[in-house]
């Protein structure tokens, strides 16, 4: 694997690979690498793409000088399960490879927006949008790998492709989860051996309810799981709702429908999303 922080030697080594006729897909990362990254990573390989990962814990995207402060690094670790995998370019930009002209955001994509993640961390989408455009600008990847962990995030990225008209082909992943059912993130790494306790139950109960869920839609198996959440464990509950995965509107039927959470456990924010079909 070729480590590279220097954009000049990624362009020469990107120009080299496509000479030779290699389509390259970008999968990016804000490090602290765990089995959910390293799927993306291995999908990309199977369809024999030049893999090349990119690393930036982005700044814009966090609505919360903490959150960004305490987001786990580990560039050492990260190298090593890269390695591992056979990835096959990991590329660490820097701020000012993605912000030419200074830590600015701003807002392009209108789409999917009010609703969920974007309703409770304002200007979280900005970043992300704002980040991930200038790295298509400047990786110019052929296809880019992303998680349906992320589901919301996603759609605003394909709404970025659509909109520009870019020749960047957007493949969704499968979220990749834990033993309690939960999809790995980065940020699990900050728990507590009781904050993990509790995750566990909480994950428990959040899967007993999908598993009648699956049944059949019903508001009430939801307004008792939030209940039971907000009476044992859980604090702050931004959002547990179903919606249909094509346009994100509510729903209560099961076709297309899936279960969008979002809570605290302490300050460590859980996000997921459960098929119900
Ligand atoms: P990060 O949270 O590091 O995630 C990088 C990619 O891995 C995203 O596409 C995310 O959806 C995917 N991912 C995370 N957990 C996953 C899991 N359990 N299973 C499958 N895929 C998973 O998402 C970001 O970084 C940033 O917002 C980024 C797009 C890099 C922009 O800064």
């Amino acid at each position: 694997m070729e480590i590279l922080e220097n954009k000049n030697k990624v362009d020469c080594l990107l120009a080299n690979i496509r000479r030779k006729g290699h389509k390259v897909a970008l999968i990016p990362t804000m490090g602290s690498i765990h089995k959910g990254h390293l799927s993306l990573i291995e999908k990309s390989k199977n369809l024999d793409l030049f893999s090349m990962v990119t690393i930036f814990v982005n700044p814009t995207q966090f609505n919360d000088l903490d959150d960004y402060k305490q987001y786990p690094r580990n560039k050492e670790k990260d190298i090593e399960l890269l390695k591992k995998i056979n990835c096959d370019l990991l590329f660490f930009p820097s701020t000012q490879n993605l912000y030419p002209n200074g830590i600015k955001i701003s807002k392009t994509i209108f789409d999917y927006r009010d609703i969920l993640c974007d309703k409770f961390r304002p200007g979280h989408f900005d970043g992300v949008t704002t980040v991930v455009k200038s790295l298509f600008d400047l990786i110019k990847p052929d296809c880019a790998f992303f998680g349906e962990k992320d589901f919301q995030q996603i759609k605003l990225i394909q709404k970025i492709v659509e909109k520009n008209k870019l020749p960047i082909l957007i493949y969704p992943c499968n979220s990749v989860r834990m033993s309690n059912g939960m999809s790995f993130s980065s940020r699990y790494k900050n728990f507590s051996s009781s904050q993990e306790q509790i995750f566990d139950i909480v994950a428990k109960k959040i899967m007993n309810s999908i598993l009648d869920l699956k049944k059949k839609i019903d508001v009430t198996i939801l307004e008792n799981l939030k209940k039971e959440l907000e009476k044992f464990y859980i604090k702050k509950i931004d959002y547990l709702e179903f919606r249909n995965e094509i346009n994100l509107l509510p729903t209560i039927e099961n076709k297309n429908a899936r279960l969008f959470v979002a809570f605290y456990i302490d300050e460590i924010r859980v996000i997921d999303n459960f098929i119900l079909y």
